[in-house]
């Protein structure tokens, strides 16, 4: 089969189409034929290097949606054939509070989805709702489950409230957006271009501004009015932390999902107990968050947003795009049966 396997950290043209074996269910496993996969800033930090226990060779990608072709031991014969996408989280455990020590992505250091065919717990695929194309379907799970358990398992999202989505041209933000408004909230972005701020008021975002400017924090209190953020969803962490620390208003909440600013040095602690502030960690999300997602992405009410589709041969290009941060929503891989 055709594969991007990544032999060596470094730039986004280290990552190159080659014929590698076909994967073989082992028990408990499927394997699926993949018609589309998306990228994750995941994928990004692994061939950076910048990513904890990396192993080489490994095919990235975690997001995918295709045809099992295959099933192993243990797992119902009569799959195969069906039109299924792949929850990438792989053995959460029992605790809906927290992932299990033996939690692991999909795309490390299992081989994921860049690639013709994947091998997947059968537990993980979910029937692909009729209502989406395979590049929807493979766009969705990661960051749609990550933005659920964010906005709704954790934050508790409730209608009227304001919510601010940080970095909105993001993966994880698009979801975060769409969820916030299906749960009724009021929705602020940031982002680093106007073009994107104006791409989520389309989508329903009540304002935003661009973190590129100076006084943003300052504009985000005028726009956000009295009534202040209760909410903030933040994926970049670093300098901005102590940022959404203010713009947060006393009582309110903050959600973290990443951080691809980095560490932060400058944070004023006094905030966070003087405002009274409640800051929740998350990371992707439980079996029951996925079918709940899912369950939003299967009316037509919402769909995924997509950047752009890219042959699986122009996976190093996408990868360009991510890093340059020119995408808004999804950047998927279409793959050739
Ligand atoms: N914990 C988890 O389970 C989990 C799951 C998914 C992702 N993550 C992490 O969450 C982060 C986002 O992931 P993703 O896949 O959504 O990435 P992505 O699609 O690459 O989005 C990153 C976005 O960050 C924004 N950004 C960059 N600098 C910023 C700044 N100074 N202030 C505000 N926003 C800024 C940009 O938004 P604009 O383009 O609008 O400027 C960019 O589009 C990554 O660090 C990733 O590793 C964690």
């Amino acid at each position: 089969m055709k594969a991007v396997v990544l032999h060596e950290l470094g730039e986004p043209e280290k990552l190159n189409v080659e014929n590698v074996a076909e994967p073989e269910p082992k028990e408990g496993e499927v394997v699926v034929q993949l018609h589309a996969a998306a990228l994750n800033r995941r994928d990004v930090w692994i061939r950076r290097g910048r990513y904890a226990n990396i192993k080489l060779p490994i095919i990235l990608g975690s997001d995918g949606a295709g045809i099992v072709t295959a099933t192993g031991n243990g797992v119902n014969a009569s799959l195969v054939g069906k039109e299924v996408l792949i929850n990438p989280c792989l053995a959460w455990g029992g605790d809906e509070r927290v992932q299990d020590n033996n939690f692991r992505i999909l795309g490390l250091p299992d081989n994921g989805t860049y690639a013709n065919y994947v091998a997947v717990p059968g537990e993980n695929i979910y029937e692909k709702p009729g209502n989406l194309s395979w590049e929807e379907a493979a766009a969705i799970p990661l960051a749609g489950l990550t933005a659920y358990r964010a906005v709704i398992s954790r934050a508790d999202v409730q209608s009227g409230q304001t919510v601010l989505i940080t970095g909105i041209g993001g993966g994880v933000a698009c979801f975060a957006l769409q969820i916030a408004r299906k749960a009724g909230a009021r929705v602020f972005v940031t982002s680093g271009s106007d073009k994107k701020i104006d791409r989520a008021r389309e989508l329903g975002a009540e304002d935003g501004v661009n973190y590129k400017n100076d006084n943003w924090r300052q504009k985000l209190k005028e726009i956000s009015g009295e009534s202040g953020i209760d909410v903030v969803v933040d994926g970049t962490g670093g300098e901005n932390f102590d940022a959404i620390l203010d713009v947060a208003k006393p009582g309110g909440t903050i959600v973290m999902y990443g951080a691809t600013l980095g560490p932060s040095d400058n944070v004023t602690v006094r905030r966070i107990f003087w405002k009274q502030l409640n800051i929740f960690g998350t990371t992707m999300g439980s079996p029951s968050d996925f079918e709940k997602m899912l369950e939003l992405y299967s009316s037509d009410t919402i769909k995924p947003v997509i950047d752009s589709v890219m042959p699986l041969a122009d996976a190093a290009k996408a990868h360009h795009r991510m890093e340059d941060a020119e995408q808004f929503g999804k950047l998927v891989l279409g793959i050739e049966p």
